[in-house]
């Protein structure tokens, strides 16, 4: 579903989600990074227990020209609903969209990497940049890159630099 098709009211049970999955670590900017690209909304009866997101993203790999990717946000199962395989269906479900649009997919997790690995994902091994109104600036704290790459070809080293453009919040 197209962000633009989510109404506000969906719109409050998604924050109620993200925060009972997330805790104190999901901030308004967080919530924000979500909209803007496609969703995928798993209900169980009249609840909200999944989501996944992926939005438009310009990013640049080592000295390729920018381009744009998908970059996968706000992934969230309900607590009371997590290893039931609703976060892996949100996810294959997100991934057949991201297919139809780009060629790769990236995103940051904290602690959730073994997760996407076993959807097909990679960890980054280069080093991460935010391009910032002052320059490029490395991104210090970052270990939890992923990327998704539906060709080898399109990024074929992930040891690269790879460089996002910020943004409010979490520039990765
Ligand atoms: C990460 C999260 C979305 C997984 O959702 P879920 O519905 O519990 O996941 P599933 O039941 O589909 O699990 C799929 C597989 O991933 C594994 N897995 C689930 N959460 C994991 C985690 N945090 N780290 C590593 N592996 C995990 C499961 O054990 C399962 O493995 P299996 O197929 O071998 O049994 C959920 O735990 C969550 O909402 N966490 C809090 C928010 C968060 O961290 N989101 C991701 C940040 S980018």
């Amino acid at each position: 579903m197209a962000s633009a098709h989510i109404d506000a009211a969906t719109r409050a049970e998604l924050r109620q989600l993200w925060d009972r999955a997330f805790g104190d670590r999901f901030s308004d900017h967080d919530a924000d990074h979500a909209y803007g690209g496609v969703h995928v909304l798993v209900r169980a009866g009249d609840r909200l227990v999944g989501h996944a997101s992926a939005v438009p993203r310009r990013i640049r790999f080592g000295a390729q020209p920018w381009r744009t990717v998908a970059y996968v946000e706000a992934v969230a199962t309900d607590p009371d609903r997590q290893g039931e395989g609703i976060g892996r269906r949100s996810m294959e479900t997100l991934q057949a969209e991201i297919a139809t649009r780009w060629p790769v997919a990236m995103l940051s997790t904290g602690r959730a990497t073994a997760f996407y690995e076993a959807l097909g994902w990679e960890r980054w091994r280069g080093r991460s940049f935010t391009e910032t109104s002052s320059g490029v600036v490395p991104d210090g704290e970052h270990g939890g890159l992923m990327v998704l790459r539906r060709e080898l070809s399109v990024v074929p080293d992930l040891s690269v630099d790879v460089t996002c453009e910020d943004r409010p919040g979490d520039a990765w």
